[in-house]
């Protein structure tokens, strides 16, 4: 996730450039920059960290010009550094770049062979050197713009603009946004609306499939074919406050609702379902060190650690290595045995967690090999382990984590199957199917996210209760906790975790009718005996909330209220389970409340020990 900025018209636009990333920095702050045309071709500045840097840089080196882009990385490939922020330049053409161009390599490679050399480690590139070689060619930026397209795999919201064709901007969308603010002989373009509310509150929300070239005289609309594509902007009456978040009431929720394209990103240029492969960029362990391993441990803290219990049922299933979870802030304390061929996977959003930090450093220490999960690229995490696998979630602002545990868990999932599929404990055809499962998930998280008036409904008629059970087994048993944990961060209302199983050794006797208790209950091989559960909790009097199957008739009968998911695989269930929890946390919180992007006592990123 990133943020693309873009002016043309009569103006000045540097500033505006510059407010614009301001208003987009929540999509990404690791990294920005600018290109404008002006009277000698294109001018670029641009720097490695905050954007503040960046305006900085143009005060002591200013450019001037009516025309240009500007971009706010979150980094996914290449780390964060002045080489690797965007614009990027080949010949008379720059770009800026939000998304993921999966077939970066093949391209690097077919260009690589025509002599183009590449100096950063951005998938970007690629997109500003083949513009370049279709220009050269004697095409115009719209008609380059429409051949590298055919050439592009992946998801993508670009800019571009060219020297040879002063005033014109060239955009196009694939799965990413991109919209259009139309002024009075200017054009702004922009990833979201905070940017444009400035100026005007006329806008074109480009579709997929779409590509826009702007110039001062107006906006035109095409699809890829070239084939022109006519309607009138939406006129936006939100406030700018409003846009930022999505016109979502907190970031939280906008982040629940990013799900599906979050894991999506996560999964970008990671596997090929038909073949059943799957691959990371930044894995350095060959298969036949994967086939020495005799152990995984994984550390993690909060959210970050249910992951890590989900993770456990994912590797220890899949690739047959035993795995040890703990949290970070014990791990080191029990003075803990790292054997040989011990794979250390150390997980958090941020990569500063300074218990995880410490766990990875132990786990180290004592010979183990690390590969973290992280979301924030080149993160202390990132960088002191061995590899990483980034989870591509974008920057998440809410405390609560929703997005980056949910593409944790995608990560995890592919880990899993890249060690099944060097270990040779499941078949080509096995890990094609499990992938299928993942690719599904996206579609199968939009139909849950559907259901939110149902589950605010819920909500509204649980607000009181004092405390919630949730429980859940297996794979679900961690998601319990994880629902447990969102309710009690946001609502501050008291909620425990319990794996179903262990309901009759002690949680049972707080059963009354007091009690709501949601219980995980989706067709899969421990339904049976968590049906035997919910009927238990029932008896006693219970409130009980089922999340479950749809076409499952028999939980409608015995609970109070069910929650329908979409059928679905084994290991994918509990990242599509733990959404409708997500949901209810954030409405409960909602009529009690509370500030649910900043919770009272909590912090996003706790540094300390
Ligand atoms: C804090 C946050 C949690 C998060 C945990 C671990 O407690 O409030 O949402 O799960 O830290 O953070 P990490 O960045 O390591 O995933």
């Amino acid at each position: 996730m990133c943020g693309i900025v873009g002016y043309t018209g009569p103006k000045r636009c540097v500033q505006s450039l510059l407010d614009g990333l301001g208003k987009l920095e929540y999509r990404g702050y690791d990294s920005a920059g600018i290109a404008v045309l002006d009277s000698g071709g294109i001018a670029i500045r641009k720097s490695e960290g905050k954007l503040a840097r960046l305006v900085e840089l143009v005060g002591r080196e200013p450019v001037e010009g009516s025309c240009g882009v500007g971009h706010t990385r979150w980094a996914t490939h290449g780390r964060p550094s002045d080489v690797n922020a965007h614009p990027h330049q080949s010949g008379a053409v720059a770009v800026v770049h939000n998304g993921i161009i999966e077939n970066h390599r093949t391209l690097k490679k077919r260009l690589g062979e025509k002599g183009r050399t590449f100096c950063s480690e951005t998938d970007t590139e690629v997109i500003a050197h083949l513009l370049d070689e279709y220009t050269s060619e004697g095409l115009s930026l719209e008609e380059a713009a429409r051949r590298t397209m055919a050439d592009l795999k992946g998801s993508f919201a670009f800019l571009a603009i060219s020297g040879k064709e002063p005033g014109t901007i060239v955009g196009a969308r694939l799965n990413c946004p991109m919209v259009v603010g139309v002024g009075e002989g200017e054009t702004f373009l922009a990833s979201d609306l905070p940017p444009l509310l400035w100026h005007t509150r006329e806008a074109l929300f480009l579709e997929d499939g779409e590509m826009v070239v702007a110039r001062p005289d107006g906006v035109r609309l095409t699809d890829f074919a070239g084939k022109p594509r006519v309607r009138k902007p939406l006129h936006i009456d939100w406030s700018p406050v409003m846009a930022e978040k999505g016109g979502y009431r907190h970031f939280m929720l906008k982040e629940i609702h990013e799900q599906p394209r979050a894991i999506l990103d996560t999964l970008a240029g990671r596997m090929l379902p038909e073949s059943g492969e799957v691959f990371f960029e930044t894995l350095p362990l060959p298969d036949e060190r994967l086939r020495e391993l005799k152990k995984v441990l994984i550390v993690a803290c909060g959210t970050s650690w249910h992951a890590g219990l989900v993770g456990k049922f994912m590797i220890e299933g899949l690739s047959r290595l035993p795995v040890e979870v703990d949290l970070g802030s014990e791990y080191r304390y029990r003075n803990p045995v790292v054997t040989e061929g011990t794979l250390c996977v150390p997980i958090s959003q941020s990569g500063e967690t300074a218990d995880t930090l410490a766990g990875l450093r132990e786990a180290r220490a004592k010979g183990a090999v690390a590969i973290s999960i992280c979301n924030v690229v080149s993160s202390t995490i990132a960088r002191e382990s061995d590899g990483v696998i980034y989870t591509h979630a974008g920057p998440e602002i809410g405390v609560a984590s929703t997005k980056a545990f949910t593409t944790q868990l995608t990560a995890l999932y592919l880990l899993a199957l890249h060690l099944s599929a060097a270990r040779g404990t499941l078949s080509g055809a096995e890990i094609a199917e499990h992938l299928l499962d993942l690719s599904d998930l996206p579609r199968k998280i939009e139909e849950v996210l559907k259901n939110e008036a149902a589950i605010a409904a819920i909500a509204r008629k649980y607000k009181d209760a004092r405390d919630f059970l949730y429980l859940g087994r297996g794979l679900s048993y961690p998601i319990a906790l994880e629902g447990a944990l969102k309710l009690k961060e946001i609502s501050y209302i008291h909620a425990e975790g319990y794996p179903a199983g262990e309901m009759k050794h002690g949680p049972i006797a707080l059963i009354d009718e007091r009690m709501p208790v949601l219980v995980l209950c989706a067709k899969g091989d421990t339904y049976e005996k968590t049906f035997s559960n919910l009927e238990e909790a029932r008896t006693r009097g219970g409130r009980v909330i089922a999340v479950g199957t749809e076409g499952d008739g028999q939980l409608a009968e015995k609970a109070e209220d069910v929650l329908y998911l979409p059928p679905c695989g084994r290991y994918a269930l509990p990242i599509l389970e733990v959404v409708p929890l997500q949901l209810l946390a954030y409405h409960m919180a909602v009529l009690k409340g509370t500030d649910i992007d900043q919770p009272r006592n909590l912090a996003k990123s706790v540094t300390v020990e």
